[in-house]
């Protein structure tokens, strides 16, 4: 039988690791998968998450497994972390959580509920969008269709087009969008723009799914959850996947969550019902570890304080080697303007490098950038600043 089975093509993000680990370059640079790097290139395990390990080591008593949603507890944590502590859709109950393995399991539980409960319905997404998204729709059996996004010209969001685009978004399709730090573009709608998409998504009776896998990595954890506590006041029924890699380093531990905002809590606990007759056909239950530390984070008040530290800490630097990318580029003497890169949030810069172009930083100088163009800042340090923006300005 296997014979004769042909090769699949390599991941566009993850193949680009395999072969950065296999390539012997000792100048070698990895600004491939979205993982943070301190300044010394090393992901650190936040401190916070390895105290939360601690008290999980002496507290624990089984290995029994959970519910199929996970922990309740988790669940509720999850829901004021997105729409803040007594926001009506917490305390009302009209919303359900679901802790997944990592944010693409959430994403991958949202496709199948649609296909079952939602049968016909296609999936809106991003023109450019994250690589893995429309392979994780498809491989549920969902239709595909895209909105504009980037206006590649001048680097920022071409929202006329985008609005243009959601007018003919028939009723009940879905609409996907980034909750924060756009990924690959790292361009975001601001506020008064997540409520005119809010309010045309309500009039046309689509359902919204926002992939929220940066929180944090903008402008801080409430103040990046403000597009989608903008789109719940006009918007009663929202799907959201939510990804705890990022922003507390949990990328192995494969810690996400699925919630479904109704309009009533009745209605809500149908709908949950048919997301875990999905997750029980899939992987029966989640992965206990990371849930567990994301709870013991969240639900100590010191320990939350220390985390949002934490995290301001990463997006500062990613900030800081924004800077530093755009100084350095122009200081060796290229004319090109980048300095776009700088208003770019999040841990990706969207650069306005060719195809070609990244062709060539990875086959002649070993620097691992996604076809996109898009680049992990995080994966830039003053140590390999110098070798990243001699080899930029020699492909430009
Ligand atoms: C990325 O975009 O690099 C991350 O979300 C990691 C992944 O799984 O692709």
């Amino acid at each position: 039988m296997f014979q004769n089975v042909e090769a699949a093509p390599p991941d566009a993000i993850l193949g680009l690791v395999e072969a950065f680990k296999k390539d012997t370059n000792p100048a070698k640079i990895n600004l491939s998968v979205g993982v943070f790097q301190d300044a010394t290139g090393q992901t650190p395990i936040p401190k916070v998450v390895t105290e939360a390990e601690k008290r999980l080591l002496e507290s624990e008593t089984n290995k029994a497994y959970k519910p199929i949603t996970g922990d309740p507890e988790f669940g509720r944590l999850v829901q004021q972390l997105m729409f803040g502590e007594s926001h009506e859709i917490v305390t009302s109950g009209r919303a359900a959580t679901a802790h997944t393995p990592g944010g693409t399991g959430a994403l991958r539980v949202a496709a199948d509920y649609i296909n079952k409960v939602h049968s016909g319905s296609a999936i809106w997404l991003s023109d450019p969008t994250w690589a893995n998204h429309a392979p994780v729709f498809k491989a549920a059996g969902l239709d595909i269709k895209s909105y504009p996004y980037l206006d590649r010209q001048n680097n920022c969001l071409d929202f006329q087009a985008m609005l243009e685009a959601m007018q003919n978004v028939p009723a009940r399709d879905v609409v996907m969008l980034h909750g924060c730090c756009h990924n690959p573009t790292g361009v975001d709608p601001n506020v008064e723009q997540w409520a005119q998409v809010a309010k045309l998504l309500a009039e046309r009776g689509a359902l919204p799914l926002i992939d929220f896998a940066y929180q944090g990595f903008a402008d801080g954890i409430d103040e990046d959850a403000a597009g989608l506590r903008e789109l719940a006041n006009h918007c009663y029924e929202i799907l959201v996947c939510s990804s705890f890699s990022k922003n507390f380093g949990l990328y192995n531990e494969r810690t996400g969550a699925f919630t479904i905002v109704a309009s009533d809590q009745p209605t809500a606990a149908n709908v949950i019902s048919q997301v875990k007759a999905c997750i029980r056909a899939n992987y029966s239950n989640p992965p206990a570890h990371g849930g567990a530390i994301v709870k013991i984070v969240l639900s100590d008040p010191d320990l939350k304080a220390a985390w949002i530290n934490e995290v301001a800490d990463m997006r500062n630097r990613i900030n800081d080697m924004r800077t530093l990318l755009v100084d350095t580029l122009k200081s060796k003497g290229v004319e090109q303007d980048f300095s776009f890169i700088t208003s770019q949030r999040g841990m990706f810069s969207f650069s306005g490098l060719t195809k070609d172009q990244v062709d060539k930083l990875k086959n002649e100088y070993a620097i691992y950038i996604v076809g996109s163009g898009r680049i992990n800042v995080a994966g830039i340090t003053e140590q390999n600043i110098d070798t990243l923006c001699d080899a930029i300005a020699a492909v430009l």
